[in-house]
């Protein structure tokens, strides 16, 4: 298999930002498709601005800052990825988008080219039935924010070939990370145990009675949790934990996967957490 030095990454919000942040900050070629030309452009000012924070605090050289800047190019037009030897999707966790691209991008990719998916809680299977070379399908699940989150889970679905999953693995090694290969199963390794985890903690409110401060002082302090349940869902965002939950509890059908209905209220009410200022805590 020729080494990978392109990647693509389609969808440059929350995930994918940060993947391209890690591409060009590795050295790889990376070109971020957006829907429009201005998201694209807003992603790439992001990244500059991360970069630019890491030269401030002496984490990173300007020069090589502005060679990783250089290295990025964003565009609205899909077959500007056709060359890439990899291409990481991180748009909208739903399938029949994620299909339609892969059927698209099967058409205007190499033969040879690896299609990622950082997909949380869908099948990688199912989004790799949507082309006719399966085995050149992985899933590379990053976790939020990826530049600063060490680990990526290396998926392998029912038909990925074991070199596809040796390439991402590698790619992931590259990118700084710690790879974990799993199979392709319902939250993967992490979010299927953290998921239900965090449920339970949810239900533990009302059960035992106790406020988000005092349950995320228990878990830190009993569990040496690094953060609190709470903590985590408000950063994570009540909307995803309960799209998360949701999926989950639809593939595995175990009670403690449910969104409890609380969070679920919570998520009604448009209170998500840090992103809209008010979820288990307020903030400014
Ligand atoms: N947010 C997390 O904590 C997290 C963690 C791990 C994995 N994921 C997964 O990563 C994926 C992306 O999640 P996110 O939180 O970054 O979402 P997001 O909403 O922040 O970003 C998605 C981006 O994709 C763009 N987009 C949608 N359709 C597109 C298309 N066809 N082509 C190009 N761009 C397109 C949107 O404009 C948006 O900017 C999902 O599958 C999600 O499950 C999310």
């Amino acid at each position: 298999m020729s080494e990978i030095r392109s990647i693509g990454v389609i969808g440059l919000g929350a995930m994918g930002a940060g993947i391209a942040q890690l591409a060009v900050e590795a050295g790889y070629d990376t070109i971020g498709r957006e829907v429009s030309v201005d998201l694209g452009e807003a992603a790439a000012g992001r990244i500059g601005g991360f970069l630019t924070r890491k030269v401030e605090k002496g984490k990173l050289e300007q020069a090589d800052r502005d060679a990783a800047v250089a290295r990025l190019r964003v565009t609205d037009d899909l077959s500007d990825l056709a060359g890439c030897d990899l291409v990481v999707e991180a748009i909208v966790e739903a399938l029949e988008p994620k299909q339609e691209l892969f059927a698209e991008l099967e058409r205007l990719c190499r033969p040879d080219a690896i299609l990622a998916t950082n997909t949380s809680a869908l099948s990688v299977t199912e989004i790799a039935a949507a082309t006719t070379r399966p085995e050149r399908v992985v899933g590379m699940h990053f976790f939020n924010p990826a530049p600063l989150m060490p680990l990526v889970e290396v998926v392998q679905a029912e038909l990925t070939s074991p070199e596809t999953v040796d390439a991402a693995a590698a790619v992931g090694e590259k990118l700084g990370k710690v790879v974990v290969r799993c199979f392709d199963t319902p939250g993967f390794v992490v979010n299927r145990v953290l998921i239900p985890l965090l449920n339970d903690c949810i239900r533990v409110l009302d059960e035992a009675r106790v406020t988000p401060e005092a349950l995320d002082a228990a878990m830190r302090n009993g569990a040496g949790w690094p953060m609190g349940p709470c903590t985590l869902v408000d950063l994570v965002g009540i909307d995803v934990h309960v799209h998360a939950s949701e999926a989950l509890y639809e593939k595995l059908r175990e009670p403690r996967m449910a969104p409890p209905p609380r969070i679920v209220a919570m998520k009604n009410a448009g209170l998500l957490g840090r992103k809209s200022g008010r979820g288990f805590y307020s903030y400014d």
